[in-house]
């Protein structure tokens, strides 16, 4: 595929929901996109114009820095209107559900709404009842496409494939929608997953997803190419999973010692916020490495690529069928 065809293929999808049943070609076609937003965020002017005209609303209904930041900034450095809604502040407080809200803000007109909620499920849910192209944001523990896209991005623009390559996504996966979203995506992509976890953080049956499970971080970091932290999510935790922060530390958490059991030149990866002294040693920009960093910035080049390929080509994926309400 020269670069010359590429631009014409795209996504063709109405919504984004999950890296779940995508297929290689429509990965690579988000990721080959992601790609000529690169160089456009290195530019003093970091401004174009193809969603001039678009509504873009961040719906988040759970915290966030990094995916509501880079989707505000995705959708400004293409030109489109962004709206951040803030639940704390709005009708939800006042009971409104999930649904009324969403119906509330399809009546608006929107293009994209991007949705991040605590129950997993509930972004498909309101992806059937609206207008407009829907982006999961994360859903509880089940899916965060657009972090998977960026891993992969990052991963790509560093080691130059996915395929064949051994990584080792370690922590909580058990709450962990980064977690999902990777094991999809890399192994659709021809990569190995291996999750490295106490029991009680590995969910039961897990392998059925076609991973490698290791309770111990030295045999199951040996020969990695890519180390994936996660963070404890203590939020969605009920009930005590480990002893206490200390153990889990010394168990689980990346230290130089444990590094030593991967590749040479392993990459770091971690989806943020991370918590030092708990998954990390205390300055992880001092594990060799890291790319961390990047995959922030990459965050804006994926989403760039996602609302693009959503909205970019024109009203046929958010405003046919829209009915007036
Ligand atoms: C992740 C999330 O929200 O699922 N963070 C993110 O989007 N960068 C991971 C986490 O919260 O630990």
């Amino acid at each position: 595929m020269n670069t010359n065809e590429q631009t014409f293929f795209r996504y063709h999808r109405r919504h984004l929901l999950g890296t779940e049943g995508l297929t290689p070609e429509e990965i690579t076609i988000l990721l080959d996109r992601s790609e000529t937003h690169v160089q456009q965020n290195r530019q003093a002017n970091k401004k174009k114009s193809v969603l001039y005209g678009r509504t873009i609303i961040n719906l988040f209904f759970e915290d966030s820095t990094r995916t509501r930041t880079s989707f505000e900034l995705a959708g400004k450095r293409l030109g489109g209107d962004v709206i951040n809604m803030s639940v704390s502040t709005s009708s939800v407080k006042k009971g409104e559900t999930l649904i009324d809200t969403a119906m509330t803000l399809n009546a608006m007109h929107p293009d994209v709404l991007v949705v991040r909620h605590p129950q997993s499920g509930a972004v498909s849910l309101l992806s059937e009842k609206v207008n407009c192209a829907v982006i999961n944001g994360g859903d509880g523990a089940h899916e965060h496409p657009t972090q998977a896209l960026l891993d992969a991005l990052t991963i790509r623009r560093r080691l130059g494939h996915l395929s064949g390559l051994v990584i080792a996504i370690c922590g909580d996966v058990l709450h962990s929608r980064v977690a999902r979203s990777n094991i999809h995506l890399l192994n659709t992509m021809g990569a190995r997953v291996r999750l490295i976890a106490p029991v009680t953080l590995i969910p039961s049956g897990i392998e059925h997803l076609g991973v490698e499970v290791f309770h111990d971080m030295d045999e199951g970091l040996k020969g990695v190419d890519i180390v994936m932290m996660l963070r404890l999510q203590r939020e969605r935790m009920q009930g005590n999973f480990f002893p206490s922060i200390r153990e889990y530390f010394n168990f689980f958490g990346l230290d130089e010692a444990k590094l030593a059991n991967a590749k040479d030149n392993a990459l770091i990866m971690h989806p943020g916020p991370m918590n030092r002294g708990v998954e990390m040693a205390v300055d992880p920009s001092e594990l060799r490495g890291s790319v961390i960093n990047q995959q922030v910035t990459n965050g804006i080049n994926v989403r760039m690529a996602v609302l693009f390929d959503l909205l970019g080509s024109g009203s046929e994926n958010s405003l046919a069928g829209s009915a007036e309400v």
